[in-house]
């Protein structure tokens, strides 16, 4: 074991001289005049999810070292006037920032031009992990609407791409005028493609031109477009139809994308532990698989209601429920209430028909609910969460836990932080952007 210790140092060493993004200094509005495209992710040094944040958004970087979008990071603690500016309320936040000097190169992309009338900043909101912030930065990056023209390309892409709406028919008309509006819109949040309606026929049975569909679980869905006529309400229904279909049947959810979630609807959670989601044939993928299937079995039933979908790690459950919960474990959040329902009977035994039962009872009140969102359940979750981490820091350190928290004070600063700082928050309903905040005492009462 002893010789490896070199090796191992050798290993740490060689890890630390791996691409580091760099950081924003006072020149900041410098660099933006420069123009282009700034992906940023404003920061707080003693914030526990910017430092998690750290590798993935060192990935980033490097991943995006060739292209024109330059990935930085900035310490909003020594400049909170950048902070202000940007209305920051949570780290860690990222946003692209879109210069207004740089639309110059892009004068070729129409829809774009149209979105920026100034500097403009898209909050990413989506899970913090290295793919989902590359696509969007990419995607922001590039038009709102993509047009499909290559019928060569339609049948990989259909293969390749899991979920995007596309518009069929011609640029024109009500319905377009609509899809342009929304995509540009929701361009940070989903992929928005147009293709001529003779390009499709072969791959997708189309019966209305034109059209809009969201293509996921590799089928298309068709947007009804009630009231065509009225085009004020065909926005407001194609914004809200794109907004409701814009995540999987059934997805993963995480600290970076819960609130939103639960903005748009109530969810059916399977928690597992995604450290041990790799071991085939476990309990945890029997759970995870089992609530997949039923949520695609079950659409028609329950999309109206829920957003199906997976947590990994069972931490933010347990926030949620102030209790430590067996694992694998199903779990029902009211987005309305924030309370959340369980399971009555035993979890290793159930099926879709007792899924299926167990929401019924949900939608007709006819099961005992739990949490909520009141100032007693707040403080109960913060007492909770720092209970959580007090533990896990004694368990894996006790000489640091003795320093930390060895004073009756320190306990009590550290559960008002957990307090104020709670991932999961109601307070935020309201808020459109920064979803995931940690550190916003502003909105709490
Ligand atoms: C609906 O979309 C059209 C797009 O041409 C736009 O002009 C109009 O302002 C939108 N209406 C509302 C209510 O958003
Ligand atoms: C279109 O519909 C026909 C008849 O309903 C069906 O046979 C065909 O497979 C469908 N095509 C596609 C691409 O789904
Ligand atoms: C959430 O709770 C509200 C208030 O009790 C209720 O009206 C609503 O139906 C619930 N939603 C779901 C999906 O259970």
């Amino acid at each position: 074991m002893i010789w490896s210790l070199p090796f191992l140092f050798l290993g740490l060493c060689m890890r630390t001289h791996s691409y580091e993004v760099l950081d924003l200094y006072q020149n900041f509005p410098e660099i933006r005049k420069n123009g282009g495209f700034w992906l940023v992710k404003f920061y707080a040094p003693w914030c526990g999810h910017c430092k998690r944040l750290e590798p993935v958004w060192n990935e980033v970087g490097e991943a995006l070292s060739k292209s024109n979008i330059y990935v930085r990071k900035i310490d909003c603690s020594r400049f909170s006037s950048v902070a202000n500016e940007f209305g920051i309320r949570g780290y860690p936040t990222i946003k692209l920032l879109v210069n207004f000097d740089s639309v110059l190169d892009m004068f070729l992309k129409p829809f774009f031009i149209h979105s920026i009338t100034s500097n403009a900043a898209f909050t990413f909101t989506g899970d913090r992990s290295k793919d989902e912030i590359i696509n969007f930065a990419v995607r922001m990056a590039g038009p709102a609407i993509q047009e499909i023209v290559d019928p060569e390309i339609l049948p990989k892409f259909l293969a390749v791409n899991k979920l995007f709406f596309m518009y069929i028919g011609d640029q024109k008309g009500p319905l377009w005028n609509s899809y342009k509006e929304v995509a540009k819109k929701m361009q940070p949040h989903g992929y928005f493609y147009s293709v001529n309606e003779n390009l499709v026929k072969s791959h997708i049975n189309v019966s209305d031109v034109p059209s809009i569909l969201v293509y996921k679980d590799s089928k298309p869905l068709f947007f009804s477009g009630e009231n065509l006529e009225k085009k004020k309400q065909v926005n407001a229904s194609l914004f809200k139809w794109v907004n409701e279909e814009r995540y999987p049947t059934f997805t993963k959810v995480t600290i970076g994308n819960i609130n939103e979630i639960m903005h748009i609807k109530s969810i059916v959670l399977a928690i597992v532990d995604e450290k041990q989601l790799q071991n085939i044939g476990s309990e945890m993928e029997g759970i995870k698989n089992l609530l997949e299937d039923f949520a695609k079995e079950f659409r028609n039933k329950y999309h109206k209601y829920y957003q199906f979908g997976w947590i990994g790690s069972p931490d933010l459950a347990n926030s949620i429920a102030m209790q430590t919960l067996p694992l694998p474990y199903i779990m029902v959040l009211n987005s309305s209430t924030y309370e959340y329902y369980v399971p009555e009977e035993d979890i290793s035994d159930i099926d879709s028909r007792k899924i299926d039962a167990f929401l019924e009872k949900i939608l007709s009140h006819s099961i005992p609910s739990y949490g909520g969102n009141s100032f007693f359940t707040r403080i109960r979750r913060g007492i909770f969460d720092a209970y959580v981490a007090f533990s896990e820091i004694w368990s894996t350190n006790p000489i640091l836990g003795m320093v930390l928290f060895g004073l009756p004070m320190t306990v009590l600063s550290f559960v008002i932080y957990t307090i104020c700082c709670v991932d999961f928050d109601a307070g935020e309903q309201e808020e459109e952007e920064d979803d995931d905040d940690e550190d916003d005492h502003d909105k709490k009462d």
